[in-house]
């Protein structure tokens, strides 16, 4: 794993925004797997600036999200296709066509996890997978547990994942959805390369972790060990218990 420290987070998501861009103009067909939550929104601010800045052309740009929440579609202010569309795809010259989003609405969650699956298949496989981390370890909504999903599935969220997620709901973890869909781990490692983000003390432990640790179903991102190609971005922050 590569590591990099920032001394805030403007200044991470200003690197890794360039670095996209920088990517996307060299192969515009980037399939780009992305987060939703805190952690990167000061990114899709950097991307949205500069893309107008820069004129960038995002037309042949395919995206896949990493998560959804069962029983929202994307006209309900808390999932994240919402927020994903007001932080970052509405304000891109985008094909709405090239946006994948898992459905929390589909009448068979179980099916909507196979045409997932098989969209980033078809669109030849994610090329940089952005992520965040949840403060208990987790990816996408892959929680700690005896045993991780390889593929898309069905996600029951734990106490501390509602509760993380509340600002989407009024501040409310009773009325964030028990469940969701999400990417699995082999998802996630299949990427060709992934960059993992991660701001704030509260992440500092996960995080140290995630890099120093044994590779455990408890703390679902150590699995990132095993990725050939892993950068993870860190501000001073989450670098904090790593680097003690
Ligand atoms: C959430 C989402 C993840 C996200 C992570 C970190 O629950 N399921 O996709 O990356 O937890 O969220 P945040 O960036 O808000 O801390």
């Amino acid at each position: 794993m590569k590591i990099q420290r920032f001394d805030h987070e403007e200044a991470l998501a200003a690197t890794l925004g360039e670095r996209l861009l920088d990517r996307v103009a060299r192969a515009p067909r980037l399939v780009l797997g992305l987060p939703a939550g805190r952690t990167p929104l000061a990114l899709y601010r950097a991307l949205r600036e500069r893309t107008a800045r820069d004129r960038v052309d995002w037309s042949r740009v395919r995206t896949f999200n990493l998560d959804e929440f069962a029983g929202l579609g994307g006209r309900d202010a808390g999932s994240y296709r919402a927020v994903m569309d007001a932080e970052l795809f509405s304000h891109l010259p985008i094909d709405p066509a090239n946006i994948g989003m898992l459905d929390g609405l589909a009448p068979d969650l179980a099916a909507e996890c196979r045409r997932y699956e098989a969209a980033i298949a078809a669109a030849g496989g994610i090329d940089i997978q952005i992520l965040g981390i949840g403060a208990n370890g987790h990816i996408g909504f892959n929680e700690p547990a005896g045993e991780l999903h390889a593929h898309t599935h069905v996600a029951t969220l734990q106490p501390a994942t509602r509760d993380a997620n509340a600002v989407l709901f009024g501040g409310d973890p009773d009325r964030v959805p028990a469940r969701a869909l999400s990417m699995g781990m082999a998802t996630i490692l299949g990427a060709r390369e992934i960059v993992m983000i991660a701001t704030g003390e509260e992440k500092a432990e996960c995080v140290a972790g995630m890099i120093n640790g044994l590779i455990t179903t408890r703390l679902p991102a150590s699995f990132l060990q095993v990725h050939p190609r892993v950068t993870v971005m860190l501000d001073q922050g989450a670098y904090g218990a790593y680097s003690a």
